[in-house]
């Protein structure tokens, strides 16, 4: 089973992303935890590119280096764990790309989906968990420390951001479950754990 988390930067996917690998580990999954970008040679230095807030990166650019990075971690790590049998649990997948760059950066083009099939080999999350939380609330968890390239990217650019989600939410209401961000850390994770134990004893895996 591939599932990712998705949501603003601040927002808690890391944390929910850690607890469910913890819960599916201790009932007897192998399971298999990456991050975007990152998680390969390539991808790790992609994602420093990426992030660096002295780069100029133009944002079709922008759109492809996470789209690169993203091919290169499904050939290297995610398609051979899932044909090992293993959950793969990735801490952003191709929705970041259309909520940031798609809406956040104006890249709102027909052909997204295209170049998502393309850049997977045609690999999407089973479930998605959308943790949905206002921006004010995101920026205060994520405390002082600095800002990164993507993070410095303004009030505008954050809100059309949730929104994007929040729309692909509503048009994929099969595989994104949105989960109320402002609910405790337990609460989320007991919401997220029971919905992941239903899909995966339906799949008798
Ligand atoms: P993300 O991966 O989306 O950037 P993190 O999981 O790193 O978010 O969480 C950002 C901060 O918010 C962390 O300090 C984390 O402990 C805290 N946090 C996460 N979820 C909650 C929650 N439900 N309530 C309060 N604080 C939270
Ligand atoms: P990261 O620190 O991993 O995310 P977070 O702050 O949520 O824990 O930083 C990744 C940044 O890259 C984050 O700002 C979201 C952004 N991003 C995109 O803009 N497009 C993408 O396709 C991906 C995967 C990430």
């Amino acid at each position: 089973m591939f599932i990712s988390f998705e949501g603003i930067d601040g927002s808690g996917k890391t944390t929910q992303a850690r607890l469910l690998a913890e819960a599916l580990r201790s009932r007897g999954h192998t399971v298999v935890e990456v991050r975007e970008p990152g998680g390969t040679h390539l991808g790790e230095q992609v994602r420093s590119l990426l992030l660096d807030s002295s780069a100029a990166i133009d944002p079709r650019a922008e759109l492809l280096l996470f789209s690169a990075a993203r091919a290169q971690l499904v050939v290297e790590v995610i398609q051979p764990a899932l044909d090992r049998g293993a959950t793969v649990i990735a801490d952003r997948f191709f929705d970041s790309s259309t909520a940031y760059q798609g809406a956040g950066r104006d890249l709102d083009e027909a052909w997204m989906p295209r170049l998502h099939a393309f850049a997977t080999a045609g690999l999407s999350p089973d479930q998605t968990y959308l943790i949905d939380l206002d921006l004010d609330t995101a920026t205060t968890r994520r405390g002082t420390s600095g800002e990164d390239r993507m993070e410095a990217s303004g009030t505008a650019f954050f809100n059309r951001v949730i929104s994007a989600y929040r729309e692909l939410a509503a048009s994929s209401p099969d595989r994104i479950v949105v989960v109320d961000g402002r609910r405790t850390i337990e609460d989320q994770h007991l919401q997220i754990l029971s919905d992941v134990l239903s899909h995966t004893n339906s799949e008798g895996s």
